[in-house]
């Protein structure tokens, strides 16, 4: 494994860091976390050098917090890791909740100190809301309290925002939606370039874009295979050439994707794409572009917004793979949107707007819903 360093105690983190945000789960449902397979998905990144893991007070239904720290328990393995996670500011209503809302993570990761603590998704409206809070008066408190190690924030707003943000006090570290397809999304290449420029360390969140980077559309899919590249290695190599990353964070769920990203971190650091692979990868840029699928990311940060229950991913899924794919694909994704319980159904949707506030991708989510509806009618 290789190390970077990362924040102001230059702590030493390897170049591959865990995103607990996408165990495997129990039928399909967030919340039920499949423990034991985790637990030793975590343990064996653990030992072959990863010591970064990063979670949230929100992911996997509130249970991946307590879930990382039940793994950390287990023999040396907090010594060797840090903790990151996420303080979720939707749900900072008063000043007050600052500090309880750490508490109760401090008592969710049976931890004294919270090695990177995250403001989590700054996005304009949150960010305007909590300095009228005292955000900044509290996030000096809080490290000089000690309960939290680094303090930084996670971010899928515009280029100006993260300027402003950034400008606003001594951040620690940032933490950054990038990968190839999203050069010029929310910070983009300019806002990696910014960061580093002002001596801000980054860490890369959805090198993958989730996942969907893995497994390309045939157009896309075509154009690796006549080069003999492999999407992921691209991928995760093209990230870690660029200057200023510290990190990368991956939602492994699987022991085969754990092991190809280990063997690819080994391999971390300038000069391993070569010429043909940077055409490949403008090629694949330009055709990405053209299909233009729904940027959806799967996070799920909508599913607990949505009164009526709406599968918003899973929509979103369905209508990109049959538009993207088409033919049986369009036939097939069309029998599985109704497969889907009614609730569920982008038809469902009341258009009141409560899940795209939460979307990290800022996408017009009811919006898009009534092109599933239209699609799929
Ligand atoms: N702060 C925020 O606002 C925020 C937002 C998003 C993410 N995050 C954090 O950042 C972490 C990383 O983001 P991410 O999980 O979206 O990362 P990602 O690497 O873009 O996506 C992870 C997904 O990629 C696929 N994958 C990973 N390695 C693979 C391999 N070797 N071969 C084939 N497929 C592979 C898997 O998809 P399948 O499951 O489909 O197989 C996996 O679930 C998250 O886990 C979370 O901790 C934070």
């Amino acid at each position: 494994m290789k190390y970077r360093t990362l924040g102001k105690q230059k702590r030493k983190v390897s170049v591959l860091g865990f995103g607990a945000m996408r165990f495997p789960v129990h039928n399909g449902n967030d919340a039920e976390i499949q423990r034991e397979p985790t637990i030793q998905l975590l343990h064996r990144a653990i030992d072959a050098g990863i010591n970064y893991i990063d979670t949230a007070y929100v992911y996997h239904g509130g249970h991946s917090e307590q879930l990382v720290a039940e793994a950390l328990s287990q023999g040396n393995y907090r010594h060797q890791t840090y903790v990151a996670t996420k303080l979720p500011i939707w749900n900072v209503q008063k000043p007050s909740d600052f500090d309880q809302l750490l508490d109760e993570q401090l008592r969710n990761l049976r931890t004294e100190q919270i090695d990177f603590y995250l403001l989590h998704c700054l996005q304009r409206p949150e960010w305007n809301r909590l300095l009228q809070l005292g955000l900044l008066e509290w996030c000096d408190r809080v490290v000089k309290s000690g309960k939290v190690g680094e303090l930084g924030f996670s971010f899928h707003d515009s280029f100006e925002m993260l300027e402003e943000i950034v400008h606003a006090r001594d951040w620690s570290f940032c933490q950054v939606q990038y990968n190839l397809v999203n050069e010029h999304t929310q910070a983009g290449t300019r806002g990696v370039e910014f960061l580093h420029h002002q001596g801000l360390d980054v860490i890369v969140m959805e090198p993958l874009l989730g996942g969907t980077l893995a497994a390309p559309p045939e157009p896309i899919a075509k154009l690796y295979a006549e080069a003999g590249r492999d999407p992921v290695e691209i991928a995760l190599l093209w990230l870690w050439e660029k200057q200023g990353i510290s990190l990368l964070l991956s939602g492994m769920n699987t022991t085969e994707q754990l092991e190809q990203n280990l063997r690819l971190a080994d391999m971390a650091g300038e000069g391993k794409l070569t010429p043909s692979d940077y055409e490949l990868i403008a090629a694949v840029q330009q055709t990405y572009e053209k299909l233009s699928p729904i940027p959806c990311t799967k996070c799920r940060y909508c599913i607990p917004n949505c009164p009526q229950g709406v599968a918003i991913p899973d929509n979103f899924e369905m209508y990109n793979n049959a538009q993207t794919f088409g033919g049986s694909n369009l036939v097939l994704n069309h029998n599985l949107y109704h497969l889907l319980p009614s609730a569920q159904q982008a038809s469902s949707c009341i258009q009141c707007g409560a899940c795209a506030k939460h979307c990290p991708q800022s996408l017009p989510i009811p919006e898009l819903l009534e092109k599933v509806v239209k699609l799929f009618a």
